[in-house]
């Protein structure tokens, strides 16, 4: 913050800043602060530019109303209600593209150079029957009022368009008409005809300027009527000062009049021909500026759309063709060359003869020699008497160009009359008072050009007194609110510019008419005309005199400055008239048309010509007319401004627009309002924007002595005898008081912003954190929810395991108990079963030993029989040999010699004894080591096919070598010689087992099922052949092979059919396959029928009829087993040989003998894996067991 003497302040406040540099047309600008540092202040102009402020420039810079921040719509509200205020209203404006801005009633528009999307139907609909102020400022409004206000009031409008040229007067006037038309009618052929004047008149009176590609280049009021209900119905156009010297010259890059360009672009070439025309570069009159064409314009367009316009105002195509006559007459006169002569020591000059000439002769209808007299020489009658003097080259083409700008002047006139016939109705009696009008003004604005002529007089004169009407007007209205008001105004003056109108036409002498009667003056000269302006106005304050008496130029102090006037050429513009000899020469044409437009002229005589109206005069007279129009009419204003030079949007240059403002004469309305209260508010308004001055005051709507409370206010803020004023409606303040209230308001405002700011950030704060508070609350909840889920689950868990392995204890426990238990039981049981068993066991024992001791007592028993009985045959003996040697001896002798030889015969038999008992114990060692060996070689591995040949060894063919009887197995040698001890040995009678109960199976006789099931002829008797076709029916291929094969090997096994003779041996290895896998791998080859088939025709192919049984069994070998062995020719020959067995099918069986297990493994094997072969199996090892 940085105080200054003046005021404070701070960083982003607004203010105006005044470089001071004296110019002319320089205003503040305003500028943002950007830095206050030590004193020193940086700012940010509106055009873009920084810069430093220091202390010692302090007064450069000055606060700006808050009104001037952002802008406002009307002007008339801003607080800095100066110039500087206005220029940057409008910048701030027309950088955001609004371009139209009020200033009280005047509607302020900035050329936008480029196309708005502002003026659609939409927009119409919008500001139709609307108050100004309703709705943003438009053209529209202005139109709209205009309208509302005619229809209202019952009196006529005017709305007044001014501005420099290319400020956008025409447009705006077209916008206008354009609402009207669509608001007022239903699209009539009036409205129609009305709309289409517009181009026909841009085509004769437009033309392209440096400043704008359509200028106009005359004024036209426009007045359109309306009847009754409010529909046009008709209209009437004014011209004022068309520039006629654009005919025949034109500035660089500037050009002719439109239509000159439009009928050569767009006229028939055959037309063109019958004229004589060719391209507009061919014309000297078309190509001074060196511009034919004109960007963003089509010609030939154009030229169609004014033909068109021409019919729909009733332009017969007699009068179109005429004209183009006229045009083209023109174009060729302009092609005219002048000669220099001297006759008489005069100069003089001859018009070259060419077909331009004759062109425009014949086109005028007149002699190209009379044209060529009437341009070279000039008849002078005095007296009575015509002299013909020769004229100099200069003069000729004077006279050349003067007679084509009359030509031009005066079709301008008779094509605006023509128009005006077509739309213009005069009113009837009873119409006229009904009949309202509305007049549009569309009038070059006040013009200040380095060199002003005679026509920047009337224009600038004529703005004097539209600027006079309007400050008249402004204040008027000023007036009218104060009266309204009841505010007394007695002490505000203003001034207007009555004497400056009053030094140019109204005064006796005024300068229009000195000029005028200068003009009259055979003797006048621009010089004389100077010189009596000078002595006439020299002590008027708004008259500059030159400086000089060789200064031509005078200078008048307009409402919008000074102007200086170059006195040169004044006269002769005045005048405006055409020499006798030209009238004469259209007198003399055939062509009525040409004669119908200087009608006028050539009615009039020479000398009431020579008296006829200047142009000033005319000037006047029309002048006075349109402001005597304006005067009763309602008026409003539309000030047109034109941001640059360049034509271009979006670029907004200063100097020129505040000097367009000036010119505007906006300022008076500025100066009237600032002379007397130049604030006002409503009521409402005050209190609705003061009431934050003072605490309690509700707002407006609420209060019910509005007035009251504004009084209230104000006596409290600015004090009561201070230069204020309450009206009836309204306050009325000076800009200081309104400047102080402000200030007020703004500290007042910002401290309630900022109590407002602190309850809503409050408030807001509040609100984030009760949004915080329950998004927490959700979070919290659904993490505590995620959290208790997750124990919950974990404690699930938890109590499930915990349930199982209590369960599980219990379990176990009660487990381990019934185990125990049942151990117990079992153990009762076991040792129940163990005993019953041992119990047997030992009866068994018991009886095996009473038996075994039984056989050994009776063994012993024997013995001792069989040694009583020797003991006794001894003794026997011994008797008989004593009785016989009692013969021979003594007694006692015998009875030694028995009793010796007794002896010894007991001795024998004693050693007998012992000899028998010694092989007794040899057998028992002997089978005790048998034992022990038995015993060893229980561990060894066994040799399962030697078991089994042993085991089966009593089918005696079986065995490794087939019909041979074989031995019985080691460890059963005993078995067959037992059985025949047994035999021998009487061991009297064991005990004898319990008898097994026997189920009762004789319904499931074999013989039954047999005769049930077996195929063909096969009983349940066993046959020791091999069979034909399986006993039962099967559906595989493969399980009838492997029946086949299985009872085949049933026959091998038992004996009954040889083993194969041919031992081959074939060292594929396969042997070492054990049976079981080859069974298993010809499993799930169910069906090798198809594979059969192909087989066989392929066979039959290779081998016709021979050998097609063999490869089929070939096959059928191979599929059994699938084994694909490297079988050799000599076993397929074998086989295709093979006799009654040749259907075995099982080329295990066929290639070499098998031992008994593969057999075995072979027939059981195929019972396991073939289901349906099970039945064969049994019913084959049945009927091979039932033998
Ligand atoms: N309201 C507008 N919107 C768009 N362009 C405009 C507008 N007013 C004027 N212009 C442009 O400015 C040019 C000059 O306008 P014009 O009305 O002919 O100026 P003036 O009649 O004041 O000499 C137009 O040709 C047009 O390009
Ligand atoms: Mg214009």
């Amino acid at each position: 913050m940085t105080s200054f003497c003046l005021f404070l302040c701070f960083q982003g406040d607004y203010v105006w800043l005044d470089h001071k540099t004296g110019r002319e047309f320089d205003v503040p600008v305003g500028a943002v602060v950007k830095l206050c540092d030590s004193g020193q202040i940086q700012v940010l102009d509106d055009e873009g530019q920084e810069h430093w402020i220091f202390p010692q420039n302090a007064t450069n810079i000055k606060p700006m109303h808050p009104t001037s921040i952002h802008g406002v719509q009307d002007m008339i509200r801003l607080g800095d209600l100066n110039e500087a205020g206005i220029l940057r209203n409008l910048l701030i404006r027309y950088n955001e593209h609004v371009i139209y801005t009020y200033t009280g009633s005047i509607l302020v528009a900035v050329n936008p150079y480029q196309l708005l999307p502002i003026y659609t139907a939409d927009h119409i609909r919008l500001y139709t029957n609307k108050k100004i102020g309703e709705m943003p400022p438009h053209i529209f409004a202005i139109a709209d009022n205009c309208y509302f206000n005619m229809q209202r009031n019952n009196k006529d409008q005017c709305c007044i368009i001014s501005g420099e040229s290319g400020a956008g007067k025409t447009e705006s006037t077209k916008l206008i008409l354009q609402f009207l038309a669509a608001i007022s009618g239903q699209h009539s052929w009036i409205e129609q005809q009305v709309l289409e004047a517009t181009p026909i008149l841009e085509a004769f009176g437009n033309a392209k300027t440096i400043r704008n590609d359509n200028s106009s280049r005359f004024g036209k009021y426009i007045d359109i009527h309306f009847n009754k209900r409010g529909a046009i119905e008709g209209a009437k156009i004014e011209q004022y000062l068309l520039e006629k010297s654009r005919v025949c010259r034109q500035a660089p890059d500037e050009r002719n009049y439109h239509v000159f360009y439009c009928m050569l672009k767009g006229m028939a070439p055959e037309m063109k021909a019958k004229l004589g025309l060719g391209l507009a570069t061919d014309y000297s009159y078309l190509t001074m500026g060196n511009c034919t064409e004109c960007d963003g314009r089509n010609d030939l367009r154009e030229y169609s759309s004014i033909l068109s316009a021409m019919k729909v105002l009733m332009f017969t195509e007699t009068e179109i063709w005429e004209i183009s006559k006229l045009l083209a007459a023109i174009l060729h006169m302009g092609n005219l060359r002048f000669e220099a002569r001297t006759y008489d020591n005069l100069d003089a000059c001859v018009v070259v003869r060419s077909p331009d000439l004759v062109t425009a002769a014949s086109l005028m209808e007149v002699e190209p020699k009379d044209v060529m007299v009437c341009l070279t020489t000039r008849t002078l009658i005095t007296r009575g008497e015509s002299v013909t003097t020769p004229l100099s080259m200069n003069q000729g083409l004077d006279v050349r160009d003067a007679f084509v700008k009359g030509i031009y002047g005066r079709l301008f006139v008779w094509i605006v009359d023509k128009i005006n016939a077509a739309i213009y109705r005069p009113p009837s009696c009873e119409s006229s008072l009904i009949r309202r009008s509305m007049g549009l003004l569309d009038i070059f604005g006040f013009e200040n050009f380095f060199v002003n002529s005679f026509e920047q007089l009337c224009i600038n004169f004529a703005n004097e007194n539209l600027q006079q009407f309007f400050v008249r007007h402004v204040f008027k209205l000023e007036q009218k609110e104060y009266n309204l008001e009841d505010i007394s105004w007695q002490h505000i003056e203003f001034t207007d510019n009555q004497d400056a109108l009053d030094m140019i036409a109204n005064k006796p002498m005024n300068i229009i008419s000195l000029i005028d009667e200068e003009s009259k003056f055979p003797k006048g000269t621009d010089a004389t005309m100077l010189y009596k302006l000078n002595s006439q106005h020299k002590l008027n304050c708004n008259y500059i005199p030159p400086k000089n008496s060789y200064e031509t130029q005078f200078g008048i102090q307009h409402f919008a400055g000074v102007v200086h006037y170059e006195s040169r050429g004044f006269l002769e513009k005045n005048r405006d008239s055409l020499h006798t000899d030209i009238i004469q020469l259209v007198h003399s044409s055939r062509n009525k048309f040409i004669k119908q437009i200087f009608q006028a002229d050539v009615a009039m005589g020479v000398e009431t010509r020579k008296r006829s109206p200047t142009l000033s005069s005319q000037f006047k007279r029309s002048l006075e007319m349109l402001m005597r129009t304006l005067s009763v009419c309602q008026p409003f204003f539309v000030r047109c401004i034109k941001p640059n030079e360049l034509k271009k949007p979006m670029l907004f240059d200063r100097e020129l627009c505040i000097r367009q403002l000036r010119y505007s004469g906006m300022m008076e309305t500025i100066r009237i309002r600032r002379a007397g209260y130049p604030i006002r508010y409503s009521f409402a308004e005050f209190v609705d924007r003061y009431r934050v001055l003072m605490p309690g005051i509700k707002p407006s709507h609420l209060q019910e002595d509005l007035r009251g409370t504004c009084q209230q206010i104000l006596t409290a803020r600015l004090g009561k005898h201070e230069d204020w004023q309450i009206g009836k409606t309204k306050i009325f303040l000076k800009d200081q008081h309104d400047m102080q209230l402000e200030i007020d308001r703004d500290k007042a405002i910002t401290n309630k912003v900022i109590l407002i700011q602190k309850s809503v950030r409050g408030l807001q704060a509040r609100k984030n954190f009760l949004r915080l508070r329950s998004a927490v609350t959700v979070l919290q909840k659904a993490w505590r929810g995620y959290q208790c889920r997750k124990k919950y689950r974990i404690m699930k868990t938890g109590f499930l395991r915990l349930q199982a392995v209590c369960r599980s204890r219990k379990y176990y426990r009660s487990y381990r108990k019934t185990r125990l238990r049942v151990t117990l039981l079992q153990a009762r049981c076991r040792g129940f079963l163990v005993r019953q068993a041992f119990a047997r066991h030992l009866r068994a024992v018991l009886t095996i030993q009473a038996y075994t001791r039984g056989m050994i007592g009776r063994r012993l028993c024997q013995r001792l029989r069989a040694e009583l009985q020797r003991r006794l045959q001894a003794e026997r003996q011994r008797l008989a040999e004593e009785e016989q040697l009692r013969n021979q001896m003594t007694m006692r002798r015998a009875k030694a010699e028995a009793e010796r030889k007794h002896q010894e015969r007991l001795v024998q038999l004693a050693q007998q004894q012992e000899e028998r008992e010694r092989e007794v114990k040899e057998e028992a060692r002997k089978k005790k080591e048998l034992l022990e060996q038995m015993e060893r070689e229980k561990d060894q591995p066994v040799d399962h096919s030697d078991m089994v040949d042993r085991m089966f060894g009593f089918l005696g063919d079986s065995g490794p070598l087939p019909n041979q009887d074989g031995q019985a197995p080691t460890g059963f040698e005993d078995l067959e010689r037992s059985a025949c001890a047994e035999e021998e040995e009487v061991l009297g009678e064991g005990l004898r087992l319990p008898e097994e109960e026997e189920e009762d199976l004789s319904q499931f006789k074999f013989s039954k099922f047999a005769a049930t099931y077996f195929q063909g002829v096969s009983t349940h008797t066993y046959i020791r052949r091999a069979l034909k076709q399986p006993l039962l029916f099967h559906e595989d291929e493969g399980d009838q092979l492997a029946a086949l094969a299985v009872w085949i090997t049933v026959l091998r096994f038992m004996g009954d059919l040889p083993e194969p003779k041919c031992q081959l041996v074939i060292n594929d290895g396969s042997e070492k396959i054990p049976v079981m896998t080859k069974i298993y791998e010809t499993l799930g080859k169910r069906t090798y029928k198809r594979e059969l088939q192909e087989l066989q025709v392929e066979e039959e192919v290779r081998w016709p009829d021979v050998q097609k049984r063999n490869s089929v069994r070939h096959k059928l070998v191979s599929l059994t087993l699938k084994r694909k062995s490297k079988i050799t020719e000599e076993v397929a020959r074998r086989l295709t040989e093979g006799g009654d067995y040749a259907l075995q099918g099982n080329s295990m069986l066929e290639e070499r003998p098998t031992s008994n297990l593969e057999k075995l493994h072979f027939i059981i094997g195929n019972g396991i894996l073939r289901p349906t072969l099970r039945c064969v199996t049994f019913t084959s090892l049945k009927e091979t067991l039932e033998i």
